[in-house]
């Protein structure tokens, strides 16, 4: 079986913060290895495929705009297991209550600003990773 691959962004707060030195610690330490790394300046229209499945929820306009507030880190992530291995790094979609010991957990908080600021993203399914990682890394 082909080593699986996902697609990690560090988004806009979390190059803001300066977290993405950390992030990679931690996607390295737990044993994954980093494939490809770019620093990204997305446009609507990535932003638009890459959120496709979103389109229309109430979230969907919020955050596109904090995505296209800053630079994100796209990071192509090898090794077995990785897409729920690497969501299991993350932490769940809310930081203020995602668990210590995860990235948002750790790191992430709501800031009163109606979006949320949660760190990275991490694709959720092979199918979607594919996807994602041939928007990002064409
Ligand atoms: S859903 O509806 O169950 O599919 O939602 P979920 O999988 O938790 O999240 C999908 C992506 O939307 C982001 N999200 C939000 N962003 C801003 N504000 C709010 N309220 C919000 N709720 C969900 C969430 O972080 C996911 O984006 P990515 O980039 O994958 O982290």
């Amino acid at each position: 079986m082909a080593v699986e691959e996902t697609l990690v962004l560090v988004k806009p707060d979390g190059v803001a913060r300066n977290l993405t030195g950390e992030i990679l610690r931690r996607i390295e330490a737990k044993g994954y290895s980093l494939v490809d790394i770019r620093l990204v300046q997305p446009d609507r229209s990535l932003l638009a495929k890459h959120y496709e499945e979103h389109e229309g929820k109430p979230f969907y306009e919020p955050l596109v705009e904090f995505m296209l507030s800053g630079s994100i880190v796209a990071i192509r992530v090898a090794g077995d297991r990785v897409i729920e291995g690497f969501r299991s790094l993350a932490g769940t979609t809310d930081p203020t209550t995602a668990a210590p010991g995860t990235i948002r957990g750790d790191f992430g908080r709501d800031w009163g600003l109606k979006v949320q600021q949660n760190l990275v993203h991490g694709s959720d399914s092979p199918e979607s990773a594919a996807r994602e990682l041939s928007l990002w890394f064409k």
